[in-house]
C-alpha cells in the first residue's frame, strides 16, 4: 500500500503516537498508527533463514522456513553470488511470511574462536566480512525485504554480554571492530542497524552518541533506522539522544513513558522525537512486495546450492577422497542426524531437514557397515579393521554454538577424541568428516589421510557433504578464519571473555591470521585454506595499485572452482602492520584444461592504516606489494606497485615535534634550516654535514632525528627557549604557506 512521505505523516501525528512508534509492538512489530492508517512492520530472525513467531493458542511457535548455511558456512563459499543467492531465498520466505525486515546479517570479528555465536558471524578478516555482507544485503533489499546489519559494535563474545565493557583502543576499532560496518553500510545501505548489547571502552553502545550519530550517520551517511538489540536498552532517554530510534521489543511502554517525561521536563527537544519517528515510520510505511506463497522443492535446491559451495576440504592424501561409488567402508559416528545449524535467535524450524548422511551416502553405495557413536569403540574398532576405509563423524554438539555462552576449550567432546585415537589407529586408509561452525583443535589431523569440513550447512547438509565425499560435487568452499593448532596460541587468549565486565583488547589489530603470521605461529588450516578434487595454475599476474590481473588454469581433469586472494603489504609502514591484510578475492569456475584471465580490483582504501593521530584512515605514498595466493599460506605471485599517498596530516609543530618529523615532511622545507639550528650544536654542523643538507643522509641529523624540539636546549649550548619559540612559529608558518597552495 502507498503512503504518505514520513513527513507528512509525522505533521498529523501527536507527540504520545511518536513516543509510541519509538517503542517495539510486542516482540517482532513496530507500533502501527491506526488513526491514520498506518500498520507496524514485521521484523523477523535470522540471517540463516526465517524465525518467524506466531501465537497460536496462547503459545509461540514458529513457522517453518528454508534453512540455509550460517554465516561461518556461507562465509566458506568465497564466492558474493552465493551470498547473494542465500540472500534471495531468504527474501522469498520473508515475503511470502509478509515480513519487511530480516534481522542480519551479523558481521562481528571472530577475536576468539571461543565466541558462542562464531557460527553466526563471518569472518576474522574485516575487508572480507564487510564486502561479503554487502553482497548479501544488496540482494536481500532487491527483493523488497529490508536487511538489518548487526550487531553494532564489538559484540565479540556472550559471556556477560549485556554488561562487558570492549576496552578497544582507537586503531583496532576503526581498523578490525568497525571496518566490518563501514563498509557494508556504504556498499549496501541496510534499510536497519541493530546496536549491540555491550559496553566500549564503557559506554553501552546504545547510549554512545559518537558511534550512533556522530560516526555512523554523520560520517558513513547511514540513512535507516538504528534498533536496540532484543531488550538492549539501558537509558532510554540517553539512548534516544544518542540516536537510537526504536527500542525492541516493547518495553510495555516504559520506554515511550521515559521519552513523555524527559519532553515535558524540557531535558530534550521534540526535535530529537521527531528524528527518530520519523526514521521508523519510513521504514514501515515503505512499500514491500505483496505475499508470494513460497516453492518449498525450489528453496530446498536453493539451499543445497549454497552448501555445495561451502564446505572446505581441509586434506586430502593418499587419493583418499573422493570415494569411489559402491566402495566398501564404515561410517562412525553420528552420521544419521547431522547438525546443520546453530542454536539460539537463529536458529530456524525446518519441515523435514535431510539431516541424514548414512542415508545419503546409501545413494552411492550399499556397502556400508555403520556403527553409530552408541555402539562403542570396540564395534567402531572392529568395523575400521574389516572395512579399511573408513568415514568418521566428528564435531561440536549443538551445546557448545549457541547464543548466550562462550566455549570453555576448542577441543571436540572427550568421548570423540577417544573414538578418534582408537579408531584412526585402527583403519587403512580413515577420512574425517567434521562438523561445527567454528574452529577446533584437530589433534588427530595428521593421522587423516583426508577431512572434509561440513560446517553448519543448512537443511542441505548431509545431500551436500554426500555429494562432495563420492566426487558428485568438486569441493570449492576456503576458510575465511583461521583453524589455529590450539587455544592456547590464539591471540586474545590472556583477555578473552575478560575479567568480570571488562574485556581488554590488548591484542590490538593483531587477530586471526594477522597475528599468527605478525608471531610465526604455525596453524593448522590457515585463513583462505581450502582444496579441491582438480589443481590450478595461477601465471601472468600483472596490476597495478587498483586492479591485479592474471591467469587462472584448472590443470587437472575434473570441473572445478578457484578461489584466488589477494593480499597487501606495506613495504615501509609508518606503524605496526601485518605482513598480510586481505585486499581482494574472487571465484572461478574453470572445466578441466581450461584457463580464464580474472581481474580483481583493489580499492585505495585496503592501504591506509587508521592513524590515531589524525583521527582517521591515513594511506602512506610510496610501494606496497600485492600477492596472489590460493591462501593466506600458499602465495602464487606477487607485484610491488607505488601507492599515492594521502597529504601527510597537518599537525602543527609543537615543543614535543620529534625531528624526524619535520624533516620528513615536505611541508616543513622553509622551515627546516632553522629547526636544525635549534637540534644540532655547532660541533655537528661540519661542512661535510652541510654538504648533504638538513636531509636524512645528514649523519648529524640522523642522530638526534629521535628526539623533541624542546630537548634541544640540553644537548646544543647554543638553543635557547627563544629560538624554540622562533622554530614553532617558523614551522607552522611553513605548514600555513603550504596548506594554502
Ligand atoms: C540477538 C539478536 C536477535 C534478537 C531477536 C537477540 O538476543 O542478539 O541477534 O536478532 O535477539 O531474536
Amino acid at each position: 500500500m502507498k503512503h504518505l512521505p514520513a513527513e507528512a505523516i509525522l505533521d498529523k501525528m501527536t507527540t504520545p503516537e511518536k513516543a509510541n512508534l519509538c517503542d517495539g509492538e510486542g516482540s517482532w512489530h513496530t507500533h502501527g498508527v491506526e488513526r491514520l492508517g498506518i500498520s507496524g512492520a514485521m521484523m523477523t530472525d535470522g540471517p540463516h533463514g526465517l524465525r518467524k513467531m506466531v501465537m497460536k493458542d496462547g503459545k509461540w511457535s514458529t513457522n517453518a522456513a528454508t534453512c540455509m548455511p550460517t554465516a561461518s558456512a556461507l562465509a566458506a563459499s568465497w564466492n558474493r553470488e552465493i551470498a547473494a543467492h542465500a540472500a534471495n531465498t531468504i527474501a522469498k520466505d520473508a515475503i511470502a511470511e509478509g515480513v519487511a525486515v530480516v534481522l542480519g546479517p551479523g558481521v562481528n570479528m571472530k577475536r576468539s574462536p571461543l565466541c558462542g555465536r562464531n557460527f553466526e558471524y563471518f569472518s576474522e578478516d574485516p575487508y572480507f566480512a564487510g564486502s561479503f555482507a554487502a553482497a548479501y544485503i544488496s540482494a536481500m533489499q532487491q527483493n523488497g525485504v529490508g536487511s538489518c546489519i548487526k550487531h553494532f559494535a564489538v559484540n565479540n563474545q556472550e559471556t556477560r554480554r549485556f554488561t562487558v565493557s570492549a576496552n578497544v583502543a582507537a586503531r583496532p576499532l576503526h581498523e578490525t571492530y568497525l571496518r566490518a560496518f563501514e563498509i557494508a553500510i556504504q556498499a549496501a545501505k541496510p534499510e536497519a542497524v541493530m546496536e549491540s548489547y555491550n559496553r566500549i571502552n564503557g559506554k553501552h553502545a546504545a547510549e554512545s552518541r559518537w558511534l550512533l550519530d556522530d560516526l555512523l550517520r554523520k560520517k558513513w551517511g547511514f540513512e535507516g533506522v538504528v534498533m536496540s538489540d532484543w531488550d538492549a536498552v539501558n537509558d532510554r532517554v540517553a539512548s534516544l539522544e544518542a540516536g537510537l530510534d526504536l527500542e525492541m521489543p516493547t518495553s510495555h511502554g516504559s520506554g515511550r513513558d521515559y521519552i513523555l517525561a524527559a519532553l515535558a521536563d524540557g531535558k530534550i527537544d521534540e526535535s530529537l522525537l521527531d528524528r527518530a519517528a520519523r526514521r521508523v515510520l519510513a521504514l514501515a510505511t515503505k512499500e514491500r512486495p505483496a505475499p508470494v506463497p513460497v516453492d518449498r522443492a525450489a528453496q530446498h535446491v536453493a539451499a543445497l546450492a549454497c552448501a555445495r559451495e561451502c564446505m572446505v576440504l581441509l586434506k586430502n592424501e593418499k587419493g583418499a577422497l573422493p570415494l569411489a561409488k559402491g566402495e566398501r567402508i564404515a561410517v562412525i559416528g553420528e552420521a544419521e542426524a547431522l547438525r546443520y545449524q546453530g542454536s539460539g535467535s537463529s536458529k530456524v524450524v525446518v519441515d523435514s531437514p535431510a539431516n541424514n548422511a548414512l542415508a545419503e551416502m546409501k545413494k552411492y553405495t550399499d556397502n556400508i557397515t555403520y556403527v553409530p557413536f552408541a555402539d562403542g569403540i570396540d564395534a567402531a574398532v572392529g568395523a575400521a579393521k574389516a572395512c579399511g576405509k573408513v568415514v568418521l563423524f566428528l564435531g561440536l554438539p549443538e551445546s557448545a554454538e549457541f547464543e548466550g555462552a562462550d566455549r570453555k576449550t576448542m577441543a571436540l567432546p572427550k568421548e570423540q577424541l577417544e573414538l578418534a585415537d582408537a579408531v584412526l589407529a585402527a583403519a587403512a586408509q580413515p577420512v574425517v568428516v567434521l562438523t561445527c561452525g567454528a574452529p577446533v583443535e584437530l589433534p588427530f589431523a595428521d593421522r587423516t589421510d583426508a577431512m572434509l569440513l561440513t560446517y553448519l550447512c543448512g537443511e542441505a547438509t548431509a545431500e551436500a557433504a554426500a555429494e562432495i565425499l563420492f566426487g558428485e560435487t568438486n569441493p570449492s568452499g576456503k576458510l575465511a578464519e583461521t583453524f589455529p593448532m590450539r587455544l592456547e596460541d590464539t591471540p586474545s587468549y590472556f583477555n578473552f571473555p575478560g575479567t568480570f565486565d571488562n574485556c581488554d583488547y590488548a591484542e590490538g589489530i593483531y587477530i586471526g591470521y594477522r597475528y599468527y603470521e605478525k608471531k610465526k605461529i604455525p596453524v593448522r588450516f590457515p585463513f583462505g585454506h581450502g582444496l579441491s578434487y582438480t589443481t590450478f595454475a595461477y601465471s601472468n599476474l600483472a596490476g597495478d595499485e587498483n586492479a591485479v590481473t592474471l591467469t587462472v588454469k584448472n590443470t587437472g581433469s575434473r570441473a572445478g572452482s578457484e578461489v584466488v586472494q589477494v593480499y597487501m603489504h606495506d613495504n615501509a609502514p609508518y606503524v605496526s602492520r601485518p605482513p598480510k591484510e586481505l585486499c581482494g578475492y574472487t571465484k572461478v569456475a574453470l572445466a578441466p584444461g581450461e584457463e580464464k584471465r580474472v581481474t580483481i580490483p583493489v580499492e585505495r582504501r585496503v592501504y591506509s592504516f587508521y592513524d590515531e593521530v589524525r583521527g582517521d584512515f591515513y594511506t602512506r605514498g610510496g610501494d606496497y606489494t600485492l600477492s596472489v595466493g590460493a591462501s593466506s599460506a600458499d602465495i602464487r605471485g606477487e607485484i610491488v606497485v607505488c601507492v599515492h599517498g594521502d597529504a601527510p596530516k597537518t599537525v602543527r609543530v609543537h615543543r614535543n615535534t620529534y625531528f624526524r618529523d619535520v624533516i620528513l615532511d615536505d611541508r616543513y622545507a622553509p622551515a627546516r634550516d632553522i629547526f636544525a639550528a635549534a637540534m644540532l650544536p655547532r660541533s655537528e654542523r661540519t661542512p661535510e654535514n652541510e654538504a648533504l643538507g638538513n636531509t636524512m643522509d645528514n649523519p648529524a641529523v640522523r642522530r638526534r632525528m629521535h628526539y623533541v624540539l624542546r630537548q634541544a636546549v640540553y644537548s646544543n649550548p647554543d638553543c635557547s627557549e627563544t629560538l624554540i619559540e622562533e622554530t614553532i612559529a617558523a614551522c607552522n608558518a611553513a605548514l600555513e604557506g603550504a596548506d594554502k597552495q
